[in-house]
């Protein structure tokens, strides 16, 4: 059986202070959760609500992690940075940084590749835009995107995986239970050939785009649905805590 897992992804959103005010308001609400929860917050935040999440179940996540182990890259935020502060997951590859950032599958492969050997785990998004739906090529961009990104993951157990529809993101548009269960049910054989079956059936794979208070119960019913990332709604306390509750 595959432990849910429903993260948070705070984005641009939240100052360390108000970061801490929101995270003491989840508490509370999410203590009996029967899944992971988690907050990938902005780097900046991470000390601060560290300290709120003490004694908490809500485990700490980054919202990126550069490749290198330390060195001249101006801006960036190395594994070892994180680890100090205990944080346990990192989302890599997120479309808005494929979009504004200039992220790759290739970066994101590399980046993969840091956090799992330095113990944290990857929340990897993959997903694809409108264009690529309607012109029938999902299929074709999902495979290339776990194909690279993916590459030479040993335990690909270790990873966390988000399919995230691009158009799904922040739009209100949610894709259908039956499209993301489906599309996750693909992700999953593919994961099966490129990797093992076996593996396949224990990898956990999130639905991301417009997930909410409301729709959370649907898309959770689906077999293939392991979990949520959450955007929006992940940013006001009774909205997230009705996600991490969804089976309650
Ligand atoms: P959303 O964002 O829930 O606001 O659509 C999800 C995400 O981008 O991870």
């Amino acid at each position: 059986m595959r432990k849910p897992i429903i993260a948070g992804n705070w984005k641009m959103n939240n100052t360390a202070s108000e970061g801490v005010a929101l995270v003491k308001q989840i508490a509370p609400l999410v203590k009996e959760a029967n899944c992971d929860v988690v907050v990938c917050v902005p780097a900046i935040d991470i000390p601060a609500v560290s300290e709120a999440l003490k004694g908490t179940n809500i485990a700490l996540g980054a919202e990126n992690v550069h490749f290198a182990e330390k060195g001249a890259f101006t801006g960036e935020i190395s594994a070892a940075m994180l680890l100090e502060y205990g944080v346990k997951y990192v989302i890599i590859g997120h479309s808005e940084r494929r979009q504004y950032f200039g992220e790759t599958d290739e970066t994101v492969n590399k980046r993969t590749l840091t956090a799992l050997k330095a113990g944290l785990t990857p929340i990897v998004c993959i997903g694809e835009s409108l264009e690529e739906r309607e012109t029938g090529e999902t299929e074709a961009v999902l495979f290339e995107q776990i194909k690279v990104g993916l590459k030479d993951i040993e335990d690909i157990k270790e990873v966390v995986i988000a399919y995230e529809p691009v158009w799904a993101i922040g739009t209100g548009k949610t894709a259908t239970a039956e499209q993301a269960n489906e599309t996750i049910a693909f992700i999953r054989k593919t994961i099966g050939e490129l990797f093992c079956p076996k593996c396949a059936e224990k990898v956990r794979i999130q639905y991301g785009g417009s997930m909410n208070a409301g729709n959370c119960k649907e898309l959770m019913a689906m077999e293939e649905i392991d979990g949520g990332l959450i955007g929006g709604a992940s940013l006001k306390a009774p909205d997230f805590a009705a996600i991490v509750n969804f089976d309650k």
